[in-house]
């Protein structure tokens, strides 16, 4: 099929390349001229496992431009929704890319894959598309892509959700699936919508939750990744989204929560337990300091951060924990040494002040504390001789060599 995917960024792209990979023609069109340049180049502009290689063996079948001009086919909207002040999201990019994919065509299918609250599909979206054709149908199709493992995600999803308003529309879609071996959802946009903010805001919970029991745990002086195990052996709870640590980052959880929030409140609803969430994921990733306070105080002395990711391979720091940790310790007038296999480019974006070193060993040497805050697999094993005093503080839990040194974890 003629695929159209606007929007190139972590979603799209992967979105666009395994639609190569599946036989499809496929266009990649964003505003943002390096990334497509780099695309035409067979060069990733992100990293995603995989995504390089995958591009490579399926560039004849991949188009990059900046420009719309006569589209045909399926167009996937891909375009970030960024926050507004209250929470809500910006929609003027959705909106945009909806206009002028639907400017740009006679006929075919728009498809919405951005996070859109429950209702934008079809009374926002589909009166825009109207104003240009008749014989353009719209579709919501979430995604539930991981970052890092979008496109193995993508080829094996625990379900593919169809949000139509019509039969052929659905049918279109579901024949574009049918290499894909998963079950198959097709309900109206507006609950496909929902499923993905309840889904996401599902998950958000179980990590707010562990890191709730988590913070007792460490309390009572009990390990709460112990806990976790046993509880996770219930059938009916599952051991995923249970790590305990400095709470969920992202480009999608912290967003979609305060989205939810947001427009449940224009709703006349208070969502409490979103709130709860929210409320315990901010305050996690300071918890680490007040460890660290015990220590010393931070003002003066030199703390390595290994880890500036928001989660272990990705180069992505949206969200990332490590935000919030950095900040509050430059203003207590801590000295940092960073150092992140991959997200340290991004980073200095953030915060240009900070020193910026190429391996653990440099970041640790010299260091009075050392924070570990990605679960980065190289994280595993460290030797901190080169540290001026041994104190380890995790984020995370991943270190296994603790000998030696002066160790606890946020929440065990
Ligand atoms: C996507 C979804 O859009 C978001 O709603 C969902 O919650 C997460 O996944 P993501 O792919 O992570 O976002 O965002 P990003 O990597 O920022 O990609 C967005 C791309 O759209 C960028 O490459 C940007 O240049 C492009 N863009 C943005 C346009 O082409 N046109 C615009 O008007 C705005
Ligand atoms: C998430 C969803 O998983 C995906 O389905 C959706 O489409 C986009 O948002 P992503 O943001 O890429 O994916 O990462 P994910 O692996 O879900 O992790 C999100 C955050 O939660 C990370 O900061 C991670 O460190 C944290 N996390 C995850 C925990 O703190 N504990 C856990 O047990 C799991």
């Amino acid at each position: 099929m003629d695929i159209t995917i606007v929007g190139a960024g972590y979603v799209g792209l992967a979105t666009g390349v395994a639609f190569a990979e599946l036989g499809n023609n496929v266009r990649l069109i964003d505003i943002d001229r390096e990334k497509i340049e780099k695309i035409r180049k067979g060069i990733a502009p992100i990293y995603e496992e995989g995504l390089q290689e995958m591009l490579q063996r399926n560039m004849d079948r991949i188009k990059a431009a900046t420009t719309y001009n006569e589209i045909d086919g399926i167009v996937f909207i891909c375009v970030g929704t960024p926050s507004l002040p209250d929470g809500s999201i910006n929609l003027n990019y959705v909106k945009e890319a909806v206009e002028n994919a639907a400017r740009n065509m006679e006929e075919g299918i728009i498809v919405i894959k951005s996070t859109v609250f429950p209702g934008t599909t079809e009374k926002i979206l589909l009166p825009l598309v109207k104003r240009h054709s008749n014989k353009i149908s719209i579709a919501m199709n979430p995604e539930f892509l991981r970052e890092g493992k979008a496109l193995h995600d993508f080829m094996h999803p625990d379900r593919i959700v169809i949000g139509a308003r019509d039969e052929k529309t659905a049918e279109m879609l579901k024949e574009l699936y049918k290499p894909i071996n998963a079950p198959i959802i097709v309900t109206n946009p507006t609950v496909a919508e929902l499923i993905k903010y309840a889904s996401n805001a599902f998950l958000a919970t179980k990590i707010s939750f562990a890191n709730e029991i988590g913070n007792l745990a460490k309390l009572l002086g009990i390990d709460v990744y112990e806990v976790m195990k046993g509880v996770a052996m219930d059938h009916r709870i599952s051991p995923h989204f249970l790590n305990a640590g400095i709470g969920f980052g992202g480009s999608c959880f912290p967003k979609d929560l305060k989205a939810l929030r947001a427009g449940a409140a224009s709703a006349g609803y208070n969502m409490r337990l979103i709130d709860a969430v929210l409320k315990i994921n901010d305050e996690q990733p300071l918890r680490i300091i007040k460890i660290l306070e015990k220590y010393m105080e931070p003002r003066g002395k030199t703390i390595a951060i290994l880890g500036l990711a928001f989660k272990a391979n990705t180069d992505d720091v949206r969200e990332s924990r490590a935000i919030p940790i950095i900040k509050e310790l430059l203003k207590m007038g801590a000295n940092i040494k960073a150092y992140d296999p991959m997200a340290m480019e991004n980073m200095k974006k953030i915060f240009p002040e900070i020193e910026y070193y190429s391996s653990v060993e440099e970041a640790i040497e010299n260091a009075d504390a050392c924070l570990i805050l990605t679960d980065w697999k190289e994280f595993e094993e460290i030797n901190f001789d080169a540290m001026k005093r041994k104190i380890v503080i995790e984020g995370r839990r991943i270190l296994k060599n603790k000998e030696g040194i002066i160790y606890e974890g946020v929440c065990w």
